[in-house]
């Protein structure tokens, strides 16, 4: 393999590719936690943090055979049910306490494929939104989907009704691609559907993914070129994850798929996308994120309500949650009139520093000050080994004011933030 990018040196071995303080790793929900859950529900909530509404579909009309998402195949008449107990589990939200006195600055329809609804399912949930929630005059609405779905009439529907932003997941230009990962249409479609949402004033983000099985350097080179092309508002770029189970890490490990590059291959992979978007007039926010929306380099949502068969972004206080999977146990728990919460994880102080140490891995700085009026010690304080060791390897710079990645720490950023989440040696 040739390097063409210098700033590669092998810090870790493997880059991780899921941050920490995820649902993969919340504890089942209790009558405790959940009765402690509804408590905080009962109360005002004070924070100025920005807020985003989340409802979830989990359907998918295909699985991606990448998918490491708890997504379901959708089948006749499931949607209509699905969409009654949402909105169920929305309404109870929305009368307690705790919502009532949130205002959110986003909703997002996300999933799974939140596009295989009909564009009467789609608006009605929004409207829905709006009417039962408080939900701020400058709002951002972004609607999750396959391009597969859409057709001119579903785009200029959302855009009439205000939807702000489309959110893609293209995932490669490459039709040989495209055919190994199970994606439905062609690239051409893809591409004919950016256009069409840009000319109807949406926004449009694409999900790319590199390192998929047989994409070079040059395909994903060609991949990046294309989204300069179609000129799209901002790109995800998710570095693939074999997760265990899927069907892909089934074909990979038969010999039924090209085995995918090396670390170092990928760190390239990375580092072209970097050079290329920002030399676009791209800058990198967020986890993946190229972008030259505005709005995306504001402080990020902290409070985060969903719901929905599968959700798993639930933020609320001190609050992590996941909601309980598939659709029909889902159903089932809202019609019983229970919390659909299957995994729900309550903060220590720990975890609350560990998660602001996480604005590293959204690439913002931890300033040191706050980080003290909070936890009544400084980073350097808590974290002493750590922040000691990613300092000699590089990857992370202090000042009197702020710790921030360096360069090469950029890179790295899911592994310096999987340091701090782990228990600490000399933590005072
Ligand atoms: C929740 S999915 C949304 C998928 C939705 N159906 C769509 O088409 O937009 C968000 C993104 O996660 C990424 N993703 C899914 N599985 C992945 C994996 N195994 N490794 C890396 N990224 C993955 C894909 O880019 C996908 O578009």
């Amino acid at each position: 393999m040739t390097t063409k990018y210098a700033e590669t040196s092998v810090v870790y071995e493997k880059a991780m590719h899921w941050p920490p303080y995820t649902y993969r790793d919340y504890p089942k929900a209790s009558p405790e936690s959940l009765q402690e859950f509804m408590d905080m529900l009962a109360t005002e909530n004070t924070s100025n943090d920005r807020k985003e509404l989340q409802p979830w579909i989990p359907f998918c009309t295909l699985k991606c055979n990448f998918c490491y998402f708890p997504t379901e195949l959708i089948s006749k008449n499931k949607m209509g049910n699905y969409l009654e107990a949402l909105k169920k589990s929305l309404s109870r939200y929305a009368k307690t306490k705790y919502i009532k006195t949130s205002e959110f600055s986003e909703v997002y329809l996300a999933g799974g494929t939140p596009s295989i609804m009909s564009t009467d399912q789609t608006i009605g949930l929004l409207s829905f939104c709006e009417k039962n929630f408080d939900i701020s005059k400058d709002r951002e609405i972004k609607v999750t989907g396959c391009t597969h779905d859409f057709d001119y009439n579903k785009l200029k529907a959302l855009s009439e009704y205000g939807v702000d932003q489309l959110d893609l997941g293209v995932q490669t230009f490459d039709d040989n691609i495209r055919r190994l990962v199970n994606l439905r249409d062609k690239a051409r479609n893809a591409e004919e559907m950016i256009k069409t949402a840009h000319k109807l004033g949406l926004r449009v983000s694409i999900d790319l993914m590199y390192n998929l099985p047989g994409q070079s350097l040059k395909v994903w080179g060609s991949d990046i070129q294309r989204a300069l092309e179609l000129d799209v508002e901002s790109a995800d770029c998710y570095a693939l994850e074999v997760y265990p189970g899927t069907k892909l890490a089934q074909q990979l490990q038969s010999g039924d798929l090209p085995p995918r590059a090396d670390q170092g291959a990928e760190t390239q992979m990375y580092l072209e996308a970097n050079s290329v978007f920002k030399a676009a007039g791209y800058e990198k926010t967020c986890h993946n994120r190229f972008s030259r929306i505005p709005e995306d380099f504001q402080e990020p949502c902290m409070e985060v309500l969903g719901t929905g068969a599968g959700f798993f972004m639930g933020n609320l206080g001190k609050f992590s949650y996941v909601d309980i999977a598939p659709s029909e146990a889902y159903i089932e728990k809202i019609n019983n009139g229970e919390f659909p919460i299957s995994k729900l994880s309550v903060m220590s102080t720990d975890d609350e520093m560990g998660k602001m140490m996480m604005r590293l891995y959204i690439r913002l700085p931890v300033n040191k000050q706050e980080f003290k009026v909070r936890f009544g010690k400084l980073p350097e304080e808590a974290f002493e080994a750590t922040i000691n060791k990613l300092e000699k390897k590089g990857l992370i710079e202090i000042d009197e004011q702020e710790i921030r990645l360096t360069k090469l720490g950029d890179i790295w950023r899911y592994n310096v933030c999987w340091e701090f989440s782990r228990p600490q040696e000399n933590s005072s």
